[in-house]
C-alpha cells in the first residue's frame, strides 16, 4: 500500500519530466525553500475587486504581446485586441525570434502608456533558466546609476536580451510620453517577459521624472537575480503573480544565489478564485514553498484569473 501511493504520488513528476528534462528538472531547485532569506508571514486573502485593480490591465497587455507583431501593429489581433479599448499603437521591437516582441501604445481611458513584452514557450524558458553559461553576473550600472556599489548581479541571459533592446524601447517610452501628454508608466509580460519587464520597468523608472509612477507587472516571473536586486526592485516596487504549481516562479533556484523581490500573489485556485498576496521575499507559503512532486507546465500558461490565459492561441494571426 505505502509502495502504491509513493508510486503515484511520484506520477506527476513521471509525466513531467519529459516535458522538462532532467537537466532542468535537476536544476528546479524546489524544495529548497526554507532558508533565512524566506519569508514566513501568513499570506492575506485578496478579492477579485483588488485582483482586478492590480493586474487585470496589465494581464490583457501582456496577453497581446503573444500576438504578430503586424496585426498588434493595426491593433487587430482578434479578441486579446478587442478587450482594449481605446488604444493607439506607437512603436514595437524586436524580432519574434531571438530578440523577443515588445510593444508601445497609448491608452486613451487612463492617458497611460503601456510597455508590453512577449513570453517564450515555457520548454525553451526553463531552458534559458538553466543553461550553466548563464548565471549571475554584475548588473549593467551605467544603466542604472542608483544601483551602483550595491553589488546588485542578475541572470546574464535576462540582462543580454534586454540589451538587445535597452536602448530603442527606452527612447520609444520618451518620445511617447512626450507626444501622448501620458501621466503614467504601465510594464508589463508573462514568462520570459515579465523578467525582461522588471528590467525594462526599472530602466524606465530611472530615466523617467519622479511625478510619473511606473508600475511594473508580471506574471509567471522567474527569479532575475540576486536578493541584492530583489532588494533594488523593491525601492521600485514590482508586482507578481504566480499560478498554482508553475515551475518557472521557483527557478533559477534560491541554491544558486538567486532572490524573488516582494509583490508575490498567489493563485491558489484560479476558479473560484483563491488568491492571496504573499508578504515579504519568496513566501514560504507561496510559489517558492511548491513542491517537485506537483510541478505544472499548463498552470504556466493559466488561467490566472477572470479565466486570463497567455500564449498565442487566442490571436487571429
Ligand atoms: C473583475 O474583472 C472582470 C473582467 O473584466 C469582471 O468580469 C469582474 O466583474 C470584475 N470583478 C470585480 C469584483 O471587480
Ligand atoms: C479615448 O482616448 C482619448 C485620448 O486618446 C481620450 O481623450 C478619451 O477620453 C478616451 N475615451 C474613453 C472613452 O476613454
Ligand atoms: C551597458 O549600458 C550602456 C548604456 O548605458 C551600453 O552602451 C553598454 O553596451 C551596456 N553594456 C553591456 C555589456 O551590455
Ligand atoms: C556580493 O554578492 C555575492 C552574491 O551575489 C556575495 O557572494 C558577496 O559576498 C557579495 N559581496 C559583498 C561585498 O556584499
Amino acid at each position: 500500500m505505502l509502495a502504491l501511493l509513493s508510486l503515484l504520488s511520484l506520477l506527476p513528476v513521471a509525466l513531467t519530466l519529459p516535458l522538462l528534462g532532467f537537466e532542468h528538472a535537476r536544476f528546479l531547485g524546489l524544495g529548497d525553500s526554507t532558508d533565512d532569506n524566506s519569508a514566513t508571514d501568513t499570506p492575506t486573502a485578496l478579492d477579485l475587486a483588488s485582483v482586478n485593480a492590480t493586474f487585470l490591465k496589465p494581464a490583457l497587455f501582456a496577453r497581446v504581446a503573444y500576438c504578430s507583431s503586424a496585426s498588434i501593429t493595426s491593433w487587430s489581433c482578434g479578441a486579446p485586441c478587442q478587450a482594449l479599448k481605446n488604444i493607439t499603437f506607437l512603436q514595437s521591437g524586436g524580432d519574434e525570434g531571438a530578440i523577443p516582441l515588445y510593444y508601445i501604445a497609448h491608452d486613451g481611458t487612463d492617458n497611460s502608456l503601456v510597455v508590453a513584452h512577449e513570453g517564450t514557450d515555457p520548454k525553451k524558458l526553463l531552458s534559458i533558466l538553466n543553461d550553466a553559461q548563464f548565471g549571475l553576473v554584475a548588473l549593467n550600472s551605467s544603466r542604472f546609476p542608483d544601483s551602483v556599489g550595491q553589488n546588485i548581479t542578475v541572470h546574464d541571459g535576462f540582462q543580454q536580451t534586454f540589451e538587445r533592446t535597452a536602448d530603442g524601447l527606452l527612447a520609444g517610452v520618451m518620445s511617447g510620453l512626450a507626444s501622448t501628454g501620458a501621466t503614467k508608466v504601465f510594464v508589463t509580460g508573462h514568462s520570459l517577459g515579465a523578467a525582461l519587464a522588471t528590467m525594462t520597468g526599472a530602466l524606465i523608472k530611472t530615466n523617467v521624472p519622479s511625478s510619473v509612477p511606473v508600475e511594473i507587472t508580471g506574471f509567471g516571473l522567474p527569479r532575475g537575480g540576486n536578493e541584492e536586486w530583489a532588494n533594488f526592485l523593491d525601492t521600485i516596487g514590482v508586482n507578481f503573480m504566480s499560478n498554482q504549481n508553475d515551475p518557472v516562479p521557483t527557478v533559477p533556484p534560491k541554491f544558486l544565489g538567486f532572490q524573488h523581490s516582494s509583490g508575490e500573489a498567489h493563485i491558489i485556485d484560479p476558479s473560484t478564485p483563491n488568491i492571496v498576496s504573499c508578504p515579504g521575499q519568496d513566501n514560504e507559503n507561496c510559489a517558492t514553498g511548491n513542491s517537485l512532486l506537483d510541478i505544472s507546465i499548463p498552470n504556466h500558461l493559466g488561467p490566472y484569473f477572470n479565466g486570463l490565459s497567455f500564449g498565442g492561441s487566442q490571436c487571429d494571426d
